[in-house]
């Protein structure tokens, strides 16, 4: 069994630094556009051969962990919110959430009736990679969830989520609060059906200040994290642009702490505390840049790290569309060519 992953998520030795990549599977890769000619990116997550097929394309180019293929906002529909991926815009949400009315419609829905084919797709990975990579699950955390909900799409400043926020802050409380127990009974599903760690996503939470975050966010999240730590699998807490985050964040729960690039890694670390692991944190955009370039940041991040047992190197975001996959592979065989222990000292 391939275990550097799950062993760095526990903070034990390996023999080298485990690597996979947010957005590891997608349009930077010719396997992927190619099926995507014939399928809608929701067609891929709803038809489990499909999902199947594109979690494994980029398991070439030699991670350490696979992670589900789907997406963060298929809950939405479950609950009540249909959307759709359209052509330039990204996801449009068709009847945007912006009242208790919109609230009180919303369902908490049980994962193998509303999301049954995530579920299945699940099943089928874990037994094609049987035992050889591990596999990651995951799930849109809260307000990243609710910032789609209520602005209807991507937004540069969530305007109307901030201003729900803080003009109910009780309508807020029983939004974040449905979010959060969908998101709760998804991870359960998935970890049931054999996800081997989980990752939750809150991609947008770095617009929040600290006392915000406090505030309106950390209580739900922590609903999440505290019971999937009960199930023994790793749970990867991730966002970006955190900087003034992390500890609120590490305090929320989280076996491993994503760190996205904007802070260094070491202090990072130093500030969250050694007893948890930590992931990151390569600028994705290095990826698009010279080859040595990219190679002599990626071997900065290892230095950071320290060779300290519990470092899964990624990027601080996913991967970009423009990448070129020989980039993605030379840092991959970079990581894999230092001794851990090598970094020590
Ligand atoms: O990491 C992986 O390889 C697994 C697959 C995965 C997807 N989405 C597939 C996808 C994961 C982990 C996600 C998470 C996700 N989805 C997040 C959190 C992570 C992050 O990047 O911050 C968010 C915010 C979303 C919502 C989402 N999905 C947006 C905003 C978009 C459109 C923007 C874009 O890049 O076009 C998507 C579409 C999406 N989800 C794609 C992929 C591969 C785009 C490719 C396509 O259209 O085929």
């Amino acid at each position: 069994m391939h275990d550097r992953f799950l062993r760095a998520c526990r903070r034990e030795p390996t023999d080298v630094t485990p690597v996979w990549f947010m957005r590891q599977a997608g349009r930077y890769m010719a396997e992927y556009r190619e099926l995507r000619k014939k399928y809608t990116l929701l067609e891929i997550c709803k038809t489990p051969e499909l999902a199947l097929e594109v979690t494994l394309q980029p398991l070439r180019l030699g991670m350490d962990a696979a992670i589900l293929f789907a997406d963060i906002l298929l809950p939405l529909e479950p609950m009540g919110a249909p959307f759709e991926f359209a052509k330039g815009e990204g996801p449009v949400i068709h009847e945007p959430v912006r009242d208790r009315a919109g609230i009180e419609r919303l369902r908490v829905f049980e994962p193998e009736e509303g999301l049954g084919y995530v579920l299945d797709a699940v099943r089928l990975i874990r037994k094609e990679l049987d035992g050889k990579t591990p596999l990651i699950g995951f799930a849109g955390a809260p307000f990243t969830m609710a910032s789609y909900l209520v602005e209807g799409g991507k937004s540069s400043d969530y305007r109307l989520t901030k201003q729900l926020m803080w003009s109910d802050p009780e309508a807020w409380s029983a939004l974040m609060g449905k979010i959060s127990e969908v998101v709760r009974r998804l991870l359960r599903a998935q970890v049931a059906a054999g996800a081997q760690a989980v990752q939750l996503f809150d991609s947008w939470v770095g617009s929040l200040s600290i006392d915000d975050y406090r505030e309106h966010v950390q209580p739900h999240v922590r609903h999440i994290l505290r019971d999937l730590e009960a199930t023994g699998v790793p749970v990867i807490h991730f966002g970006t642009n955190t900087g003034a985050l992390l500890e609120a964040q590490r305090d929320a729960g989280g076996t491993v702490i994503g760190v996205d690039w904007r802070t260094p890694l070491d202090k990072a670390w130093q500030r969250i505390g050694y007893d948890r692991a930590v992931q990151g944190n390569l600028d994705p955009l290095l990826l698009c840049a010279p080859r040595a370039v990219a190679e002599r940041r990626a071997r900065a991040v290892l230095a950071e790290a320290g060779g300290r047992a519990g470092h899964i190197f990624n990027l601080g975001h996913g991967i970009i569309p423009e990448t070129p996959v020989d980039t993605v592979k030379a840092v991959i065989d970079l990581v894999h060519s230092i001794p851990r222990a090598s970094l020590q000292g």
